[in-house]
């Protein structure tokens, strides 16, 4: 075969591959949680990679805080459209695609400089950061650099193990100012990400329901509830903000849970729930051992198929928590039981998603 053969090969080879994708977060935890969110198969939708793995060197703590997705076939902007939606958004920094590796930076400039200039302007979008100017000094000035009007994005990652990169055309990329919202929109807001992303993580949760709260002031969480369930009984001594007592689908019972289960009986049977609860949820903030007692007279109260939701409080940062939900007796009626690590979850927190049998 001719070089230029050889070169159309490699070509078309680089345009149908199927690309990596390298998603940045702020942390590394960040980094660990996404990639058991991946594994759990709850909500990456078809196309966003086989497998995912923390990128290294790295610790449990520190490390580049990358995660790499092998193997995404869903295209760029559909990607990067489902993950600006998704309950993950907040924690991305940045979203690398990747088609082809070198040994160094000065092998990706040889490497660029035979492949030639895009046909536009290009963004360099490097991991780390201060690759960009090294880069951008590196390149000859037929190189058209823009960082705001682009058409084409140089994505490249530099890491211990290599270069890898891709070039491609693209007007847009996954994080810009012009529409990242903040992850706190007010005092109502502040908690209720942690909800949101349990919600999408048991996928089928249940709607249209009755939702009981447990430990619900100022009311994030049930204000959360009432946008999608018939009812929400809301628990707690603490006072609800007014814009939730507003709420006329939301009963405030202002109680301690342990003294309130008159009461959550007569407003279940006022909502029309004589069969028991949907949901029942708990960001009371204990360790386990105290959540389960406090949340087991409630359990029954829960119908069969009823979602079980709490944040659990633990007293060390590491990765691996020593309390297993599966030996917890109190559960032995429900499936799915599982401890999980969300993004919204802190250090210390998990949350405990079951399922009533
Ligand atoms: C972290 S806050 C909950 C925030 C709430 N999820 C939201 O979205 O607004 C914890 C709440 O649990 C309540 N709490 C703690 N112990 C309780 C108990 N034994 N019974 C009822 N509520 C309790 C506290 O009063 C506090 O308001």
């Amino acid at each position: 075969m001719c070089v230029r053969g050889l070169e159309d090969a490699q070509e078309a080879c680089l345009a149908t591959q199927t690309p990596d994708v390298i998603v940045q977060f702020q942390s590394q935890t960040h980094a660990y949680r996404c990639v058991l969110l991946h594994q759990s198969g709850a909500f990456f939708p078809e196309g966003c990679g086989v497998e995912a793995e923390e990128v290294g060197p790295r610790t449990d703590h520190a490390g580049p805080c990358l995660v790499l997705l092998k193997g995404v076939t869903l295209p760029r902007a559909d990607f990067e459209a489902w993950l600006r939606d998704s309950v993950m958004e907040w924690a991305v920094m940045r979203v690398y695609w990747i088609k082809q590796r070198c040994a160094d930076r000065q092998e990706l400039v040889r490497q660029l400089l035979a492949q030639g200039p895009p046909d536009g302007a290009l963004r360099l979008h490097c991991f780390p950061h201060k690759l960009e100017p090294w880069l951008g000094d590196a390149l000859p000035l037929d190189w058209v650099l823009q960082p705001a009007a682009f058409t084409h994005v140089l994505d490249v990652v530099e890491t211990a193990a290599g270069v890898a990169y891709s070039m491609s055309p693209c007007p847009r990329l996954f994080r810009t100012t012009a529409w990242t919202r903040p992850r706190l929109e007010g005092p109502l807001c502040k908690a209720t990400s942690k909800l949101a992303e349990a919600l999408a993580w048991v996928k089928h949760a249940p709607r249209g329901g009755v939702a009981i709260d447990l430990g619900a002031s100022p009311g994030g969480w049930s204000t959360l509830l009432a946008s999608s369930m018939h009812h929400v009984i809301s628990i707690d001594p603490a006072d609800m903000a007014p814009e939730a007592l507003a709420l006329p689908n939301l009963t405030h019972i202002k109680s301690r849970v342990e003294t309130a289960l008159p009461q959550i009986e007569a407003a279940l049977a006022a909502a029309g729930a004589g069969g028991g609860a949907d949901l029942l949820v708990s960001d009371m903030n204990k360790h386990p051992s105290a959540m389960i007692g406090m949340v087991e007279p409630l359990l029954a109260y829960l119908k069969p198929g009823g979602h079980l939701l709490l944040t659990l409080k633990f007293f060390s940062r590491s990765r691996d928590k020593a309390w297993d939900p599966t030996n917890c007796p109190q559960l032995a009626g429900f499936r799915g039981v599982q401890v999980v690590w969300l993004l919204a979850n802190t250090a210390h927190e998990r949350t405990c998603v079951a399922i009533k049998c």
